[in-house]
């Protein structure tokens, strides 16, 4: 097959980028603060590949491994705003202290008339897809239409108030509950007549894809429910010419998972059962405290092995394994997850062995830096003419979005070469394929 043209050019990132995060809860703002605090010299951008990470380009003995943001054209932190939407009508400054993520003295005090000045605008919000949360700053849009209109206006009145060149749209809201793809989501005019008739197969998450898509705005989505997962706004994304991701951060348990599942693979060792539990204080473990909203996680932590593993293909190493996934809301460790996993594999003759893994992590410190990635490449997929899903940037997701047939790569590190090898791509530098023979013959 001949390979894809790179793409022949990359706008630069000039201007102003606004980064419009729906939902202003503990991720968000813990980013949003985040990025403030490392533009004013405070912290660091720990957790970033846009800001921390190299990119080798060419032979090993060539030496040259610039920044990623150097590489590509990126846009600068200096040149973002923030926007957001939450049912819950505390602005950043309120909901950072609220949520608990970051120490206040040091990290939400100093910069608190900034965080102030983010009030999130009323949400497209209904309980029905969200059973654990009352929203009291909630549109007045009566039908599901309505609602995605106003979405559009906000959006362009956000742009015009901030004299923005571009916007990036990052789902940072609450799970919703479980849905799965029907008739309602198969063609935009179903999709359309469905808004219309005010149908509860469509929630609020695909008004938001909807409405990003329709102003051209890159759409990522960091929950597992479906948003713009569905073949309407899949086809709409490639007909405005509008890059989307999804779903679902990887951050805790899964990128574990996604590191350790395929060890086992890569040695042939099998997997007798694998019990994950978490124990999660923050409003996110109370949404999924709620079984509806479970479930839609859940679909999300439980895909990742089956694919990893592929018990079809290797019966006897991983065709009984038990897998569990637990989240249990106890509220005294807040936004400190706690992830327990234990691991029965077993080797040579069938000899079983045990791992234990006890991770006490920070759910939102892990999320932070995953949405400034997102937001800056699908700003770059856009800039450079991409459109549609962005598979390469399944690096930051539990439940990578792929075309129609494929199944996703799970694997993290087959992931960072993947995106990796997009941006040497995208700059018509050689991939680097690991085979590494040149250095062994003689020329
Ligand atoms: N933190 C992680 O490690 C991680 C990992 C993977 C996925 N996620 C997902 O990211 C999302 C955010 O997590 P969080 O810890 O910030 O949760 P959070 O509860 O602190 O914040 C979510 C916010 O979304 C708001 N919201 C709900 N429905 C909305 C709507 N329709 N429109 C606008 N806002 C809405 C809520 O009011 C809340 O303020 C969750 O869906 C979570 O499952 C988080």
């Amino acid at each position: 097959m001949a390979a894809t043209p790179s793409p022949k050019s990359i706008q630069p990132a000039e201007g102003t980028l606004g980064i419009l995060t729906v939902g202003l809860g503990a991720v968000a703002t813990t980013f949003i603060a985040g990025v403030e605090l490392s533009r004013r010299g405070m912290s660091k951008p720990f957790g970033s590949l846009t800001q921390m990470a190299t990119i080798r380009l060419g032979k090993r003995t060539d030496e040259r491994s610039p920044l990623i943001k150097e590489f590509v054209s990126l846009t600068e932190l200096k040149d973002i705003v923030f926007g957001a939407w939450d049912p819950v009508p505390d602005n950043a400054y309120e909901a950072a202290l609220h949520c608990g993520v970051l120490e206040k003295h040091e990290h939400i005090f100093p910069i608190k008339t900034f965080l102030e000045g983010i009030r999130p605008m009323p949400a497209a919000f209904e309980q029905t897809y969200v059973k654990r949360l009352v929203g009291k700053n909630v549109m007045t849009a009566r039908t599901k239409r309505q609602m995605a209109e106003q979405l559009r206006t906000d959006i362009r009145n956000f742009k015009a108030q901030h004299g923005c060149s571009r916007l990036v749209m990052v789902w940072c809201a609450s799970t919703e509950i479980f849905i799965v793809p029907g008739p309602t989501h198969a063609t935009m005019a179903a999709f359309d007549a469905a808004m219309d008739a005010n149908d509860p197969s469509i929630a609020p998450s695909m008004l938001y894809a909807y409405a990003a898509i329709m102003e051209g705005i890159p759409f990522a989505n960091g929950a597992p429910n479906l948003s713009c997962d569905i073949p309407c706004l899949l086809q709409l994304a490639k007909e405005k010419g509008v890059p989307i991701s999804g779903k679902d951060f990887k951050t805790g348990q899964t990128m574990l998972k996604t590191v350790l599942g395929p060890m086992f693979k890569a040695r042939m060792l099998g997997v007798a059962g694998w019990y994950s539990t978490n124990i999660l204080g923050n409003r996110d473990g109370e949404v999924l405290d709620d079984p509806e909203s479970f479930k839609t996680k859940e679909e999300s932590k439980l895909g990742v092995l089956e694919t990893i593993f592929q018990p079809k293909q290797f019966p006897e190493l991983y065709g009984n394994m038990y897998h569990k996934v637990r989240i249990n809301y106890y509220p005294p460790r807040g936004d400190n997850k706690e992830g327990w996993d234990n691991i029965d594999i077993f080797g040579w003759c069938g000899y079983p062995m045990q791992i234990k893994v006890d991770f006490l992590c920070r759910d939102s410190i892990l999320a932070a830096p995953l949405v400034l990635d997102l937001a800056l490449f699908s700003d770059l997929a856009q800039r450079a003419g991409l459109s549609g899903i962005q598979e390469w940037l399944s690096f930051y997701y539990k439940s990578p979005q792929t075309a129609e047939g494929l199944y996703p790569e799970h694997d993290l590190f087959i992931q960072l070469t993947k995106l990796k090898n997009t941006l040497r791509w995208m700059k018509g530098e050689d991939q680097i394929t690991h085979l590494g023979i040149e250095y062994y013959v003689e020329s």
